[in-house]
């Protein structure tokens, strides 16, 4: 099946005792056993697995091109879990670009868990290849990494992964599985803010790992996920799921809104740079266009001057929302480095911007007037 039509369907059959169409939700945390316990009826207690949760994985894998996948409370809980889960040690390649907490997971909890780090600039595909040692377990690359939108090339760095036997994951929350397949081009692993493009309506959190193979990962995760308990709740599965359904409809709107947005900044004499691959000039077009079918709804920009200048913009947008997250229907705008506080590696005058659904008529004019004030 094609992808739009996996996405309505996938994790969507009818409910076997009603036939409703839309997936019933499950809230009961634990379900009938057997006098000593044994599993009746598929499932014991919520947090082992529940049948909302189940259905939403089936579409993660089948929209991913995975042989699994695992429903977490968010991109956080996925990540941590995973990183959880490797055996002391252990060394892990992370990009310096990087969805902060990431970073910050990586500063604060790696020596604690016995993990060594290398971060890496992952637009260069030599770096990371020398950054490789006898230990490295992993290599997670995040394209387009948030927020400074530097591309990795996704191909190459499966190889250099395969090379060193390591785990190659990939964060594909900016791109979405719509726009992007790192399960087909060599990657290992898939990690999704599912809180972003999947959800796509700024009211539900979540995260996910898919899996290209179950073995030999699934089950210790699953493990690790049951017993440390970031697992997905059944409400949240289920809006998840709705999110799936119109997620290609979404991401091709998204991605059609932002480059006509990112071509206008392009002219404007207050914008220094803007970082969207999808513009010729930037850097990582060649590969973006290779491994990336649009190139989505996320930029960012530098204004003209610093920090200051870069928040009185933010302070002036109307119809841009200021607020953090991504992926929603509706435009948001941030100013990065002070969203993420001391950990941050983003330029002071870079805002990030979520292009929304609105028409991008709209959306220029509400930036271009922002901006020239
Ligand atoms: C690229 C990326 N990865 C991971 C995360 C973490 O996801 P969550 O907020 O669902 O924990 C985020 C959150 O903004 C993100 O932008």
């Amino acid at each position: 099946m094609e992808l739009e039509t996996l996405a309505i369907r996938a994790g969507a059959d009818p409910d076997p005792t009603t036939g409703s169409v839309t997936p019933p939700i499950h809230l009961s945390t634990n379900f009938i056993h057997g006098p000593a316990s044994e599993e009746t009826y598929g499932y014991t207690y919520i947090r082992d697995k529940n049948p909302t949760q189940d259905r939403l994985e089936a579409a993660l894998s089948a929209l991913e091109g995975g042989e699994d996948a695992l429903a977490f409370s968010s991109g956080m809980g996925a990540t941590s879990a995973f990183f959880q889960s490797l055996p002391p040690g252990s060394h892990v390649i992370i990009p310096e670009d990087v969805y902060v907490h990431v970073r910050v997971i990586a500063t604060t909890h790696f020596r604690n868990w016995q993990l060594e780090y290398t971060t890496v600039d992952m637009q260069s595909t030599a770096a990371i290849a020398a950054s490789v040692r006898p230990n490295t377990s992993v290599i997670w690359a995040e394209t387009p990494s948030n927020p400074q939108m530097k591309i990795t090339d996704i191909t190459a760095v499966a190889q250099i992964a395969q090379r060193a036997g390591a785990y190659f994951v990939v964060d594909n929350t900016f791109a979405t599985a719509v726009l992007q397949r790192p399960l087909e081009i060599g990657a290992d692993l898939v990690m999704h803010s599912t809180t972003k493009y999947y959800g796509g309506h700024s009211d539900v959190q979540g995260g996910c790992l898919v899996f290209k193979k179950r073995e030999p990962l699934h089950a210790k995760l699953f493990h690790t996920r049951m017993v440390l308990g970031a697992v997905a709740s059944p409400f949240n599965s289920w809006l998840i799921l709705r999110g799936l359904r119109t997620l290609p409809c979404r991401m091709e709107r998204h991605s059609a809104n932002a480059m006509v947005v990112a071509k206008a900044l392009s002219q404007v004499k207050q914008v220094e740079r803007v970082f969207y691959p999808g513009l010729p000039s930037h850097p990582g077009h060649d590969i973006a266009a290779r491994q990336m079918k649009q190139f989505g709804g996320m930029m960012s920009i530098l204004v003209k001057g610093g920090w200051d200048e870069a928040i009185r913009v933010v302070s002036r947008v109307k119809l841009f929302q200021p607020a953090t997250s991504l992926g929603g229907v509706e435009s948001l705008i941030e100013h990065r480095a002070s969203a993420e506080g001391t950990a941050s590696t983003a330029p002071d005058n870079l805002l990030r911007l979520s292009v929304g659904l609105e028409h991008p008529n709209d959306l220029i004019e509400d930036l271009v007037k922002a901006l020239a004030e």
